[in-house]
């Protein structure tokens, strides 16, 4: 059997479920009218589920900001690559999907960390432009998402993306994520929204067959969003889908139930009403001597 191939999003998005789509799809219903993310991220589930509309919302901003502005280019890709390489070559980072121009030396003497070495201050240069200009290029935060470290978007309290280079540059990779994202959003021209997901829900006039999928952030696991979540939003998050039951509108809901010795059990009691599906958990690292200690769910009412 052809194994069908899974779509990276060109976000790169930590935490996203680009591992575990092809699992939670089978407990996904046939007939999707219209998919609803209110934790959309990266956008991992989305890109490989087939439904006839999509709303995709995020709390934060700049990845929100970053989906509006690569399917703005829908149908002009080549508009994009030409405003992306000029910034690259602008700043003289590497590319190696273009053209390796790092020196030989450069990575005999540094084999790990040589795009690292290379690109350092070109990106300090970018990323201190960038924080000081009045308008905020989106080109430049993209640029900024794939040399930075980890392929993170972070920026402190003042509002300034503060993350030190990374060890990767724009390679092969980027680029058939980026081209496959825009032929994807081409024939799914999904609608974005940036609110918080009770905000967001609430506004929907649902329809038969629509499916909410949501991947909230964790409670008891460690992420950089983790520090958007509390056991309020928790108790929100499961009061309305108490609710959305009772309308008859379907969801599923991806969860960790128990993590390193801790435990969810707000969320292990409240799923004990619906249907439980254990999944094969994205934590899970082989060297690790806590493989059994992790519980990764995805909950469904349907
Ligand atoms: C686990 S990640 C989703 C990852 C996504 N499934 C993927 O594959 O890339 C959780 C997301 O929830 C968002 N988030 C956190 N608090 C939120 C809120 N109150 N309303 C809407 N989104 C929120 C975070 O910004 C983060 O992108």
């Amino acid at each position: 059997m052809i194994r069908e191939k899974i779509n990276r999003s060109p976000l790169f998005y930590i935490g996203d479920k680009y591992k575990l789509v092809r699992e939670i799809k089978t407990y996904f219903p046939d007939t999707i009218n219209r998919l609803i993310e209110p934790f959309v991220g990266g956008g991992s589930i989305y890109m490989n589920v087939y439904a006839n509309g999509y709303l995709l919302n995020d709390i934060n901003t700049h990845v929100v900001d970053i989906h509006r502005f690569l399917c703005s280019f829908i149908g002009r890709e080549e508009n994009f690559y030409d405003l992306i390489f000029k910034i690259i070559h602008k700043y003289g980072l590497s590319c190696s999907y273009e053209e390796d121009i790092v020196p030989t030396t450069l990575k005999q003497h540094h084999m790990k960390t040589y795009y690292a070495r290379f690109n350092k201050e070109k990106f300090n240069r970018l990323k201190t432009d960038y924080n000081h200009s009045k308008e905020r290029n989106i080109a430049e935060l993209y640029i900024l998402l794939i040399y930075g470290f980890n392929r993170m978007i972070r920026f402190n309290s003042q509002g300034d993306y503060n993350l030190p280079v990374g060890n990767i540059d724009f390679n092969q990779n980027v680029y058939n994520a980026l081209s496959n994202y825009f032929s994807i959003n081409a024939t799914k021209r999904p609608r974005w929204f940036n609110q918080d997901f009770r905000r967001f829900l609430g506004d929907i006039d649902y329809q038969k067959d629509d499916l909410i999928y949501l991947d909230p952030p964790y409670l008891i696991t460690f992420s950089e969003y983790n520090k958007l979540w509390n056991e309020t939003l928790e108790r929100d998050m499961l009061q309305l889908l108490d609710h959305m039951n009772k309308e008859n509108i379907k969801f599923a809901v991806s969860n960790v139930t128990h993590y390193k010795g801790k435990e969810n059990s707000l969320f292990i009691v409240w799923s004990q009403k619906y249907n439980r599906h254990p999944i094969t958990s994205n934590y899970i690292s082989y060297h690790d001597s806590t493989i059994k200690k992790i519980k990764e769910v995805l909950v469904t009412n349907f």
